[in-house]
């Protein structure tokens, strides 16, 4: 699939109880340790955990992946404040801004369901995903060593980032641009 025009619409929706083997093939897709299902629907089963799927659509003509989903975003809100958990996308769909779309719309969620501020981990040997963050308006706002286990058992440092979701809420940017549809998943 590398070479492909940018998507000409990408859909988010939420994620849901049948979309637990989707979800795993997708996890597995993007990151070196795989998480379970069993994992999966724990962290979507906490209060306030929720999950959006990414689709793409190339001029009206859905590869198989696409509608199955290219990209996931694991959230989870507390009272006032909010955590990216997880995000990825399939290594053949990214540079596409399917992560873009998945982050502001888990942003955009995060606020509508109470949180003033978003935070998160990313590894300091992640520049893609810290550009990601950087770009979505996100600081540093600390850092955690040896927070990340390699396969290999080394040991990695993340940064903390936050996000004031509030400040962000009147920038007409936020919101996702094309095709977000946030029906319930299945
Ligand atoms: C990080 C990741 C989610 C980005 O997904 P993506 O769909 O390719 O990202 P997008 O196309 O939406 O890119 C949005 C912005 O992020 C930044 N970015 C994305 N990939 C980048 C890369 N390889 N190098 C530098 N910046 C990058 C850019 O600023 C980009 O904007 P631009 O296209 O206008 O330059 C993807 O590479 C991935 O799944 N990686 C493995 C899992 C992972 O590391 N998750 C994050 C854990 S904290």
């Amino acid at each position: 699939m590398l070479g492909l025009p940018r998507p000409s619409s990408i859909s988010i929706r939420n994620i849901g109880p049948f979309d637990l083997g989707r979800l795993a093939r997708l996890h597995r897709n993007c990151f070196e340790e795989a998480w379970s299902r069993a994992d999966l629907a724990h962290l979507l089963a906490i209060p306030g955990g929720f999950g959006l799927i990414a689709r793409v659509y190339d001029g009206g003509l859905a590869g198989l992946d696409g509608m199955r989903g290219v990209g996931f975003a694991l959230c989870r809100v507390v009272r006032d404040e909010s955590e990216l958990l997880s995000i990825g996308v399939m290594p053949a769909y990214r540079k596409r801004g399917v992560a873009r779309a998945l982050l502001r719309a888990s942003m955009d969620r995060c606020l509508r369901n109470g949180a003033d501020n978003m935070f998160l981990e990313v590894a300091v040997d992640n520049p893609a995903a810290q550009q990601l963050y950087d770009e979505a308006g996100f600081e540093r706002v600390g850092s955690r060593p040896d927070y990340y286990q390699r396969a290999d058992g080394s040991r990695v440092t993340a940064y903390t980032m936050r996000s004031h979701l509030v400040g962000l809420a009147g920038r007409r940017d936020m919101h996702v641009q094309a095709g977000t549809d946030l029906g319930s998943g299945g």
